[in-house]
């Protein structure tokens, strides 16, 4: 699959487990704890798809405004990963924290996969020939499913 369409389809289900955990109450603990790892074992796969495969082949591809966004990217990544969701991970579901916590973490991948979406893979699709985004997105396919298999163990 292309590159492209396969972080679009991640980003497809991230955004719906994302809208699914949002539309729970405090008396859902259960559903929570089920749907926020989910939503771990796709933020971690999917980022790390993306900065160990797709991330340098379009930093290296790019230009001064590309490197900007791949910056950019990696940090939003990093808090993401490093500090709103461990902190999630910590936080008793079944409460108003966890709520608010939920929020800034949809936010947060919603403004990321926006900017992704609209700015860096068309700037991708610009500056990476068909057959590499093809390459890569064979690539990232196999590594994903190393990592989902990592983490059933
Ligand atoms: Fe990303
Ligand atoms: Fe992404």
């Amino acid at each position: 699959m292309n590159a492209i369409d396969l972080l679009i389809q991640d980003h497809e289900k991230l955004k719906k487990l994302l809208e699914q955990i949002s539309s729970t109450t405090e008396r859902a603990a259960k559903t929570r704890t089920d749907v926020l790892a989910q939503i771990e074992a796709e933020v971690l796969s999917h980022t790390r798809i993306e900065e160990d495969i797709f991330y340098p082949a379009y930093r290296d591809a790019s230009d001064k405004e590309g490197i900007k966004m791949f910056h950019e990217a990696v940090e939003e990544h990093r808090a993401v990963s490093e500090l709103v969701l461990p902190d999630l991970l910590k936080t008793q579901p079944d409460t108003m924290q966890f709520s608010g916590r939920i929020k800034v973490l949809k936010e947060l991948l919603e403004h990321h996969i926006e900017e992704e979406e609209s700015e860096m893979f068309p700037h991708a699709r610009e500056v990476l020939k068909d057959d590499e985004l093809n390459d890569l997105g064979k690539e990232m396919e196999a590594m994903k499913k190393t990592i989902k298999a990592d983490i059933k163990k």
